[in-house]
């Protein structure tokens, strides 16, 4: 098989040399080498791989836009590899991205960032954790595929899951965001090409992030809660958990984690009125405290100022 497609483009170039067209005059001639994708097409078919070509049928195979890279945009000149007329394996291309590739991470990121580093969404990529961390642009895009995994909200966690079991752990307990269900997507929350705030966030902090979905925890409230403000993961994982609504940890003790029980936060009888499993039992503390996440009553109203509306 290889060696008859070798034999092909030796015939070829014979051919063209024999029948004194000048190379200048075969270059113009578009639809043979279509700037370069000729030389590798003469060897990659369909009989190839039928994959290989379905790159056709993506944003890089639209030839009607001039940016549209061509085989050697990504996989450089790699003249010894298309000039190699031996009988084993040719030496691999300039820029190489399958598994036993020997071109490096950062190699084989500047072949993609020659033409993307202007966009916005990868403004930050350089220093980014995946960066520094040697992932490559193609260790989540399929670049030859017809759809691109990662690029699709129903299939991209799996993606991530390669490298990222635990919130694959996590996101399969009872208390999470719809993810599996493709209604949430990892995207949603982080950048994975880098960004300005903490973990990869799409905004500049956690709660600006989660504020782009529940604009109602935003406020302005008349009396904010501390933590609230300063960071939902305080108090919630956001990719899974096993207590309720997405709680670290359980109500009393969530709470007692900074109220000290000293008062009727540890024994809650000492509030006249109060049963005394009142702290414990159905919503625990939140029996009172509902309003959690800020209240708009001033803090002069004695009864109802702690968050108890
Ligand atoms: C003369 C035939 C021939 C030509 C022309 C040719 N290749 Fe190849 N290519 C091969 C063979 C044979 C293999 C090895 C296939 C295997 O490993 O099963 C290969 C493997 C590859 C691989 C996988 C190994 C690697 O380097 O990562 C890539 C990528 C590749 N070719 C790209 C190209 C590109 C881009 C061009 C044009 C610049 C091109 N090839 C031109 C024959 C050719
Ligand atoms: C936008 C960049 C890009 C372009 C353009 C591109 N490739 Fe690739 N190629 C890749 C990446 C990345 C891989 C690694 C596997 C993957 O992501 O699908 C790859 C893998 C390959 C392989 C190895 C496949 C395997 O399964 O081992 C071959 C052969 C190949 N490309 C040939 C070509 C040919 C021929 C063209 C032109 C028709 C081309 N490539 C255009 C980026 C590109
Ligand atoms: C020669 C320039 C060029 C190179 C090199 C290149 N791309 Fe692209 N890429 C484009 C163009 C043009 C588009 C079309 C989308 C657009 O308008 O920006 C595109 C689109 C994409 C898209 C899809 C965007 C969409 O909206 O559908 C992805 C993902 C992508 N490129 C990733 C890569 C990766 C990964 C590499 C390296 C393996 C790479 N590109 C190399 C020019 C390039
Ligand atoms: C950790 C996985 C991951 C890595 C690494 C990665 N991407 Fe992406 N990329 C995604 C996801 C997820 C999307 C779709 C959601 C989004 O746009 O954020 C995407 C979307 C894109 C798009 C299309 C939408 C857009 O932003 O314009 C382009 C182009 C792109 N990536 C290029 C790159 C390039 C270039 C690199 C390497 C510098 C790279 N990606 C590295 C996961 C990744
Ligand atoms: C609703 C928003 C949201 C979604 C969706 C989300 N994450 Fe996160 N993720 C966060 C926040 C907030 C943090 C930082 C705080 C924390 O660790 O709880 C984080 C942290 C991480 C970390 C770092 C953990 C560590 O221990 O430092 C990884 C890795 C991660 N997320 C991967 C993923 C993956 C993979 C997906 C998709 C399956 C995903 N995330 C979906 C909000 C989200
Ligand atoms: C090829 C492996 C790989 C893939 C695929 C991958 N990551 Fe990562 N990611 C890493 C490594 C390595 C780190 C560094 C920390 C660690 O070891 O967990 C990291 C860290 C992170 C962090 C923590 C950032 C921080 O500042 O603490 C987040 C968030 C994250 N990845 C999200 C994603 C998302 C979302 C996807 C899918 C779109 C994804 N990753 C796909 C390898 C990967
Ligand atoms: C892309 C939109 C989106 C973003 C961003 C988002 N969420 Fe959500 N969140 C949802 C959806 C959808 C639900 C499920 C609502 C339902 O089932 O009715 C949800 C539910 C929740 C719940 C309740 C879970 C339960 O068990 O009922 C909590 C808590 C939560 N989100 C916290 C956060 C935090 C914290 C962040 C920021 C790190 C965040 N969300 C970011 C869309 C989002
Ligand atoms: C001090 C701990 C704490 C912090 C910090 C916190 N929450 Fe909550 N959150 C809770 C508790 C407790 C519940 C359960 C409320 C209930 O049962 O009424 C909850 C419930 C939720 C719910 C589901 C029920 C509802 O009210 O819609 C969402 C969504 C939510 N929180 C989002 C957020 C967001 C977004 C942030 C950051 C801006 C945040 N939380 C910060 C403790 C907290
Ligand atoms: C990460 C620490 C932290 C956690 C967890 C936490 N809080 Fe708070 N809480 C604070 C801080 C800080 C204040 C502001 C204290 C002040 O102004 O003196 C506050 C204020 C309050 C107030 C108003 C106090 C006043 O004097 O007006 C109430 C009520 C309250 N929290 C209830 C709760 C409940 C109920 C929970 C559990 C769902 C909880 N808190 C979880 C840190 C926390
Ligand atoms: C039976 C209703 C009830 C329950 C249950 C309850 N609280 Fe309160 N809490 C109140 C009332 C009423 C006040 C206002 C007391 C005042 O103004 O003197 C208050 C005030 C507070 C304050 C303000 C400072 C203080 O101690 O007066 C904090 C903090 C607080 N509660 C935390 C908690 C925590 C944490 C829990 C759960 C361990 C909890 N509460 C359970 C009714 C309750």
């Amino acid at each position: 098989m290889m060696l008859l497609r070798f034999l092909k483009a030796a015939t070829v170039a014979c051919g063209i040399a024999l029948a004194g067209v000048s190379m200048a005059q075969a270059a113009t001639n578009k639809d043979l080498f279509l700037k370069d994708d000729a030389r590798c097409t003469e060897c990659h078919d369909e009989a190839d791989a039928p994959e290989l070509l379905a790159i056709g049928k993506t944003r890089h195979g639209v030839k009607a836009d001039g940016r549209t890279p061509t085989c050697t945009s990504c996989h450089g000149k790699s003249d010894k590899h298309v000039d190699y007329k031996g009988k084993d394996k040719p030496p691999k291309t300039d820029t190489s991205f399958g598994k036993k590739s020997t071109t490096t991470p950062q190699a084989k990121n500047e072949a993609c960032l020659s033409c993307h580093q202007k966009d916005s969404k990868r403004s930050h990529w350089e220093g980014s954790v995946h960066q520094t961390r040697d992932v490559a642009c193609s260790s989540c895009h399929l670049i030859h595929a017809a759809e691109d995994k990662v690029r699709n909200k129903k299939t991209e966690a799996e993606v991530c899951y390669a490298c990222h079991k635990e919130q694959r752990a996590q996101v399969n307990k009872p208390s999470r965001h719809p993810i599996p269900e493709g209604k949430v997507a990892c995207s949603d929350c982080h950048n994975a090409h880098g960004s300005a705030g903490p973990s990869l966030m799409v905004r500049d902090s956690v709660v600006d992030t989660c504020y782009t979905c529940h604009m109602e925890k935003r406020g302005p409230f008349v009396r904010n809660h501390q933590p609230v403000q300063e960071d939902c993961s305080i108090c919630h994982n956001s990719h899974g958990t096993t207590n309720a609504n997405l709680l670290k940890t359980r109500g009393p003790f969530l709470c007692q984690q900074c109220h000290e029980p000293t008062t009727h936060q540890g024994n809650v009888a000492s509030l006249t009125g109060a049963s005394t499993s009142a702290n414990t039992a159905a919503r625990d503390c939140l029996n009172c405290h509902t309003q959690i996440h800020g209240t708009n009553n001033p803090a002069n109203i004695s009864n109802e100022r702690t968050f108890r509306r």
